[in-house]
């Protein structure tokens, strides 16, 4: 089974450039076009939340439309620029999201790894939560299935990236959903957006990975007190090649025209 993840599209379906410097309609189809290029194409795409910047129904439509034109489904999840509401609406008939409820909250069973997606947004901050009620419901998806290998995927990361900036902004409950996690063996990863670099940690007994963005990445500066800021580095998509034979492997497919494939061994000259 092949994954692969988007994250942090931050779609202004406006035209406006975000942050007056990405045009993020052209950003987004230059991925979608390389995930439909892609070989062997992803069984999968897991969309990490800050899917669009400002929470517009218009922006969720124009997402929708652009991820039926793939040919594999996509699975969504909020981030703090998401709102709930509108892109419950728009997905709803995918059969996704709950139907009701304050959270977008959902397992996928349909493939050899259970796909658990979780909603880390609190509601009105750009900082992650994950509550009781979410921690039981977590827990109880995690209990239902205990020798199914699961790959959880959200927005926010629980856990320190050393990107200081981002840092400061806290996760409400990440000691406790560490503790849930690490409760359940069969977490093969947990995958997340919202730092916009890609980052790798141990965490909660588990391996944790964070994607890059596909608009614009944060500068790479690891100094506690770094100032904010970011740069165009080449956004990427994460791939997760699923095998029972040697568990959960992590690449990174960078989009942009990086020329030919080169020989290995060229012929002599
Ligand atoms: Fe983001
Ligand atoms: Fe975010």
């Amino acid at each position: 089974m092949l994954i692969a993840q988007i994250s942090d599209l931050h779609l202004r379906a406006d035209g406006k450039r975000l942050k007056n410097t990405v045009d993020t309609q052209a950003t987004l189809d230059a991925c979608l076009d390389h995930l439909a290029a892609m070989q062997p194409r992803p069984d999968v795409v897991l969309a990490t939340g800050d899917l669009a910047h400002d929470g517009k129904r218009r922006d969720y439509r124009a997402l929708r439309e652009a991820f039926d034109g793939l040919p594999m489904p996509v699975y969504p999840i909020p981030g703090n620029h998401d709102h709930r509401g509108k892109l419950r609406d728009a997905f709803a008939d995918r059969g996704v999201f709950p139907p009701d409820g304050p959270f977008l909250n959902y397992v996928i069973e349909d493939h050899p790894l259970r796909l658990v997606g979780l909603d880390t947004v609190m509601e009105g901050a750009d900082g992650g939560e994950f509550c009781a009620a979410r921690r039981d419901w977590l827990d109880r998806s995690l209990a239902e299935a205990p020798t199914r290998p699961t790959l959880i995927f959200m927005h926010h990361p629980p856990f320190a990236t050393g990107i200081g900036f981002m840092d400061a902004t806290p996760f409400a409950g990440a000691a406790e959903t560490e503790a849930v996690v690490r409760r359940h063996s069969q977490v093969v990863g947990v995958v997340c957006g919202h730092m916009h670099r890609a980052i790798t940690v141990g965490w909660g007994g588990t391996v944790a990975m964070v994607a890059p963005s596909i608009v614009f990445q944060m500068v790479l500066d690891l100094a506690r007190d770094a100032p904010s800021g970011f740069v165009l580095e080449p956004p990427a998509v994460p791939l997760y090649l699923w095998r029972d034979d040697a568990g959960l492997i992590a690449h990174m497919s960078l989009i942009g025209d990086f020329g030919p494939r080169h020989p290995f061994h060229p012929p002599a000259d």
